[in-house]
């Protein structure tokens, strides 16, 4: 096991995460975690990260000298290279310029931090302050025109220490320089996997549980997928989820989920489906502008969320799907309130529970995505594209009616068929028929129509906070305008959204 002590930074899940990519166990603690406490734990190696303060501030998180002392080797990555160098008696001070970004860094090659890395390479920068001078019995292992200490290592102890930060893709080398330290420094055995995080997350739910009841809002979404079932695994029938299909899912979506999680499915869960769409579409009649759109579907869920707990009572535990992106963007510790918000729209306010259990909220996506293979979940689910909590509501522009449903689901659903068919699915990360508010005149058999146009829209994008469209072949478009002109009746006009995210978004309300 690798240890990261997070002192404030920015990426210490991503720099767990990378140690778990070397197949080693790692856990996050916070940077006061004590000696008698790490010698307890045993890890391989401690990682230092990065973190806002300098080392001179007033409260800025320090470490003892003594954990130096452990035997345990030791990777120092930007303030925590620079704690290194100010506990061992280095001196560290603002640099005179500031480097942030893409930076050439001199490497010394014979070092086995930068063993197989090449002498010049780019590595991402992050500092104000920097190592003026590195301890006594340290060698300075890397430089930059601006760092005179952009690494330095005390081999004989095991110390290593890093300006630039490892752990971020911009540095091109930075996966082999941890590999480095974890599997030859440290000699941990790469035979981690993530059956062993299924493993010991079953167990720690099963004691944590104990035989108290939880609930889970399950939207058939890859979070929420992966999270309930990882709750079955762990207390079986303790366990009920609720399936809201507010009618504004794909096209065979609900019975989908029903078929993997409800009675006839392999999993020994209480799966209540309520099908609310009525309700939905109720609220929905005559909104056309979108954020209001989006509050109804959000009160709704809580609604029909709330009446099915208040039937199931007493309920001790609550579950969400929260992944660690979402706990970055709403701020560490604050998650919970966020994601609901995202997700279901709100908690609700009068069903009382004793806790909320998020069981992946230290994993990256991709990452949730293999603990759902470990957990047998059919792949078609683990490798679902995103979709809004507001489903359909928001790809119909203005509004909402049950006559649009059917026609942007069948639209969609051809579209997804062709796209799969051409092999384009994985080379696209969100693609769907939406439904514009615009009818316009065509010819069908000699018969004037006067019917909607449907808009594709396909985008290429790794973050969803910016996209492009995806160039998809005109014939491949062509192919499926037609299906969906023929296929598709009240539609007699299909457009290609050529828009990036700015200035668009990537749904279409
Ligand atoms: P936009 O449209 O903002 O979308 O470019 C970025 C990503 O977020 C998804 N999205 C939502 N997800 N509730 C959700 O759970 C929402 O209200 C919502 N709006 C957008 C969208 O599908 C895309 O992946």
């Amino acid at each position: 096991m690798i240890i990261v002590l997070d002192f404030g930074g920015q990426y210490n899940q991503l720099i767990a995460r990378r140690v778990r990519e070397c197949n080693v166990y790692c856990e996050v603690h916070s940077y006061n975690l004590s000696l008698d406490k790490i010698k307890e734990m045993k890890p391989e190696g401690i990682i230092f990260t990065g973190g806002p303060n300098s080392v001179y501030a007033k409260e800025s998180p320090l470490c003892p000298k003594e954990i130096f002392e452990l035997g345990i080797p030791i990777l120092g990555i930007c303030y925590g290279s620079q704690l290194t160098a100010h506990v061992l008696g280095g001196r560290v001070a603002t640099a005179p310029v500031s480097e942030y970004g893409k930076t050439e860094v001199a490497v010394d090659t014979k070092s086995r931090l930068f063993s197989g890395v090449s002498a010049n390479t780019i590595c991402w920068m992050s500092h104000t302050d920097y190592i003026e001078k590195a301890p006594e019995g340290f060698t300075i292992t890397a430089t930059t025109p601006v760092c005179p200490v952009a690494a330095m290592e005390c081999p004989s102890k095991n110390i290593y220490a890093v300006q630039f930060h490892p752990e971020v893709l911009h540095t091109q080398e930075g996966m082999k320089m941890l590999s480095n330290f974890v599997l030859d420094i440290c000699a941990c055995k790469a035979d981690w996997k993530m059956d062993a995080f299924v493993e010991n997350a079953i167990k720690e739910l099963r004691e944590k549980i104990g035989d108290g009841k939880v609930l889970c809002a399950l939207s058939g979404g890859v979070d929420s997928s992966v999270a309930a079932v990882l709750l079955s695994k762990a207390i079986g029938k303790q366990l009920t989820c609720v399936f809201v299909d507010h009618g504004l899912l794909r096209k065979n979506e609900g019975d989908e989920v029903e078929a993997v999680f409800g009675e006839a499915g392999s999993y020994d869960l209480n799966f209540i489906r309520v099908n609310a769409s009525e309700r939905f579409y109720d609220k929905l009649k005559g909104i056309e502008e979108p954020e209001q759109k989006r509050k109804i579907i959000g009160e709704e869920f809580i609604r029909v969320f709330e009446e099915e707990a208040k039937k199931i009572g007493a309920v001790d535990y609550l579950v969400q799907g929260t992944i660690y992106p979402d706990v970055i963007e709403s701020g560490l510790g604050k998650s919970a309130v966020i994601k609901s918000h995202h997700n279901v729209g709100g908690l609700p306010d009068c069903v009382e529970f004793k806790e909320i259990i998020e069981p992946l909220r230290l994993l990256f996506k991709d990452e949730v995505r293999k603990a759902g293979l470990e957990l047998g979940i059919p792949e078609y689910l683990v490798f679902r594209q995103p979709f809004p909590g507001p489903g359909l509501g928001v790809r119909i522009i203005g509004e909402v009616t049950a006559e649009k449903v059917r026609m942007v689901q069948e639209a969609d659903y051809i579209f997804r068929e062709e796209i799969a068919a051409a092999g384009w699915d994985k080379q696209v990360n969100q693609y769907f028929a939406a439904l514009s508010n615009m009818r316009s005149v065509g010819v069908m058999g000699d018969e004037r129509t006067y019917d909607y146009a449907v808009v594709l829209r396909a985008v290429t994008t790794t973050d969803f906070m910016t996209a492009e469209y995806a160039e998809l072949p005109w014939e491949l478009i062509g192919k499926i305008t037609s299906r969906i002109v023929n296929e598709v009746k009240g539609v007699n006009r299909v457009l290609y959204d050529c828009t990036g995210k700015p200035p668009a978004t990537i749904e279409m309300e």
